[in-house]
């Protein structure tokens, strides 16, 4: 058990080393192997997910070189032997998800075969969301367990062009598509009901892949030669940036300055959630590329109950945290419509509302989400249920009243400098 002690004061911060944006990073390592000249990377997240997908790039004969901040990710020039690789994926269902849609692209064009693993918890993941699309369109692929869970084992593809409706709002199968869809034998099409994290595409138009997007539906043509490097400078990661964001708005006499966090429309749904509440939050030095990124202002404020129930693929990662949020606010916040979090790297419902429980918070569960009462909460012991998000969250209401917490290692999956950051606030 941790113990994390409250904070006696409020803060004045401003937070330039928020970690790299996580998806943005693993897309970095993945579609550098698209190109055959040298990507390069600023502020590649250094973090043990990400760093899984390098070691996954290096397996496939990519030369990984760091200089300083900067990575140079160097595609093999020669033929590689794919007989048998097994990778592993760590935490990552990212990794397992989107590579398994680049592997199977890659036994289109090669001989071999390929098998997915990764942690205790990972193991305990759906693939079936992955496995079954791509098997409808010609790939040798399987969940070995139950048919829905890891390994991911893939032995040939055959990639027939498809026009897929996805029945669930994921930008980790919509990106799997699309690269198995750039091996294919034709156009295809991947239409979303509910718009998703849109980096893989915009990553693939900037490296000349020739993708459209237009309401939601994605035109995927199959590539015909290697696509230019990426040259990306990965900005803050909002959903990471968010635990400081909460942490601002609820402790009196408080506020920080998180610089320069990805903007991307459908990654900052939960501060505007937050907004929705009654925070003071204001945005700055917004850049005007594509992948907008800036400023964001937050400080103490009265929030108030809110009904959560639209956008949820925006900001389902903000969810635990914004369930701290929900403490402080008057009146009741109600979740709905995000039966996902049940199949995150924990049941995200079920230890929120178990730690609120013991917390004596006045929580009810739902099949899809939960609602909470603001008002009072008592020190206690919480479970981080080995998931960096859940223990993030709750550390920072530790920071508001003492709680102990039974493992935070996890944290190191996407935030490795976290502890180092909640020092800064209690020196501020
Ligand atoms: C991610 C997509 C989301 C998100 C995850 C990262 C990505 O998952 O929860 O943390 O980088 O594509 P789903 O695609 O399963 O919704």
């Amino acid at each position: 058990m941790i113990r994390i002690k409250a904070l006696d004061k409020g803060f004045n911060l401003e937070i330039k080393d928020i970690p790299s944006d996580k998806s943005i990073s693993h897309r970095c390592a993945i579609l550098s192997t698209l190109s055959d000249d040298t990507s390069i990377i600023e502020n590649y997240l250094e973090a043990e997910d990400t760093v899984c997908s390098l070691d996954i790039i290096k397996k496939l004969g990519s030369k990984v070189i760091r200089e300083g901040n900067r990575l140079m990710l160097i595609p093999s020039s020669k033929k590689m032997d794919y007989e048998n690789i097994e990778f592993y994926c760590g935490n990552s269902g990212t990794t397992m998800r989107i590579f398994s849609g680049l592997l199977a692209g890659l036994l289109a064009k090669n001989d071999g075969s390929f098998s997915l693993s990764g942690d205790k918890y990972l193991m305990k993941r759906p693939m079936d969301r992955i496995v079954n699309p791509l098997k409808e369109i010609g790939c040798d692929i399987e969940a070995q367990v139950d048919n829905k869970y890891p390994p991911v084992i893939i032995k040939s593809a055959k990639i027939k062009s498809f026009d897929i409706k996805g029945s669930i709002a994921s930008a980790q199968v919509k990106s799997a598509l699309i690269l198995a869809g750039l091996q294919a034998d034709g156009v295809s099409y991947y239409e979303e009901n509910i718009k998703t994290r849109n980096h893989t595409e915009n990553m693939l138009i900037d490296m000349g892949a020739s993708i459209t997007s237009e309401n939601n539906k994605i035109t995927i043509h199959p590539m015909t030669k290697p696509l230019k490097p990426l040259n990306v400078i990965v900005p803050s990661d909002p959903s990471s940036a968010f635990f400081f964001a909460v942490i601002a708005c609820i402790k009196p006499d408080s506020s920080v300055v998180l610089k320069n966090v990805s903007l991307n429309e459908t990654r900052i749904e939960g501060f505007k959630v937050l907004e929705k509440m009654g925070a003071n939050i204001t945005y700055e030095n917004i850049s005007s590329t594509k992948e907008a990124t800036g400023d964001i202002h937050i400080s103490s404020s009265t929030l108030n109950g809110v009904v959560v129930e639209n956008n949820i693929a925006w900001l389902i990662d903000e969810i635990p945290a914004l369930a701290i949020a929900f403490i402080f606010a008057k009146g009741k916040s109600v979740v709905k419509n995000a039966k996902e979090l049940r199949v995150k790297e924990c049941d995200r419902i079920m230890a929120v509302v178990n730690n609120l429980t013991s917390l004596d918070v006045n929580v009810k569960e739902f099949d899809d989400g939960f609602e909470v009462i603001g008002g009072e909460f008592r020190s206690g012991e919480i479970s981080s249920y080995g998931d960096h998000r859940i223990a993030m969250s709750f550390i920072i209401l530790g920071l508001i009243k003492d709680i102990d917490i039974d493992e935070t290692d996890c944290i190191n999956t996407s935030f490795p400098n976290f502890f180092e950051l909640i020092e800064r606030l209690r020196v501020s």
